[in-house]
């Protein structure tokens, strides 16, 4: 039986960011990921590909769909998955970071997917692990597995993700999401264009240090963002990390920035919609937009499985 993964070179021992990717490495694990899902699809079984591995997922944050596709993913793969949240582990007495981690090496774990409010945590992780870190989101920093099955939704999609153009809006200033699926379009060649309130976007000088042969702007104009957009990915807004009131009220950022299915229609009527989740319903995105013919968000929590699928083989099988 041909197996989906390849041993692409793409994400060597930890994957903490896609930046470090490149265009290259983004590509090859899509097309993992692409035939992971296809071989799904026709009934094949993956289970050998990773037994006896152990993949721990380390959760300092909340989450739904990221931690249940990991342990989907690594099920799969036929790996065992161990679930620590704080709540219930050594962590709540106190214990460092470093001898979480210390200790999950000791009792022989293989990968560590790691969420924390501390941009960097997984970077430190990583310094003090012998197996793979994958960063399962890192304060407003990164979210690389999620930038790479939005990609993949947008390539299903389009076909392709050069010559493209996405609006990302909402909440840019406190989005690991935005950033992650931003720098990944970018890389591998698409047009973003990042929208939201003043007050949630980032200094205009972060955008000349963004990389990638795609072109980055920013406007506070959501006519102005979806103009002639292919996709529209819209954000929550991240009320946990704020401090102070950057939005006069939350009515005030939907009447400005929010999209029902009618809205939508109307702006950006060639446009896909897609939402990393978790969606605030009436906020950003009415209940009608999320099932509307326009929206790619289920297929974005679909294909979150395979590209995580993609990303655990790479990392866990490449080493074995
Ligand atoms: C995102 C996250 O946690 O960064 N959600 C996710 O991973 N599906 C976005 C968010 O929390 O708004």
């Amino acid at each position: 039986m041909q197996t989906a993964r390849s041993h692409c070179a793409a994400a060597s021992q930890h994957l903490l960011d896609v930046d470090s990717l490149g265009a290259e490495g983004i590509f090859q694990l899509l097309d993992v990921a692409e035939r992971y899902k296809k071989a799904d699809a026709a009934g094949e079984r993956f289970v050998n590909e990773l037994a006896g591995s152990t993949v721990t997922n380390l959760f300092y944050e909340a989450s739904t769909r990221t931690r249940i596709s990991f342990q989907i993913a690594a099920r799969k793969l036929g790996a065992d998955v161990v679930n620590i949240a704080p709540a219930g582990s050594s962590i709540t007495k106190g214990e460092s970071l470093v001898d979480t981690v210390r200790t999950l090496e000791a009792l022989g774990t293989d990968a560590i997917v790691i969420r924390h409010s501390e941009a960097g945590a997984p970077y430190l992780v990583a310094r003090h692990f012998r197996g793979s870190v994958v960063n399962a989101g890192d304060g407003l920093h990164a979210h690389p597995t999620q930038a790479l099955l939005d990609l993949l939704t947008v390539r299903e999609a389009m076909g392709r993700l050069d010559d493209i153009r996405v609006a990302i809006v909402g909440d840019i200033l406190h989005s690991r999401v935005a950033r992650s699926t931003g720098i990944g379009l970018l890389l591998c060649g698409a047009d973003v264009i990042f929208c939201g309130p003043r007050t949630l976007l980032p200094m205009a000088g972060w955008l000349s240090l963004l990389p990638g042969s795609g072109s980055a702007s920013q406007t506070t104009s959501l006519e102005d963002a979806v103009d002639g957009a292919n996709v529209v990915m819209s954000l929550r807004i991240q009320r946990e990390r704020m401090s102070g009131g950057l939005i006069p009220s939350l009515k005030e950022f939907t009447a400005s920035y929010g999209l029902d299915a009618t809205r939508l229609a109307d702006i950006a009527p060639q446009a896909w919609l897609m939402h990393p989740g978790p969606v605030n319903e009436g906020v950003e995105l009415a209940p009608d937009t999320i099932v509307s013919e326009q929206s790619l968000i289920a297929r974005q929590v679909e294909n979150s499985v395979y590209v995580r699928m993609a990303v655990l083989s790479e990392l866990i099988g490449g080493r074995n």
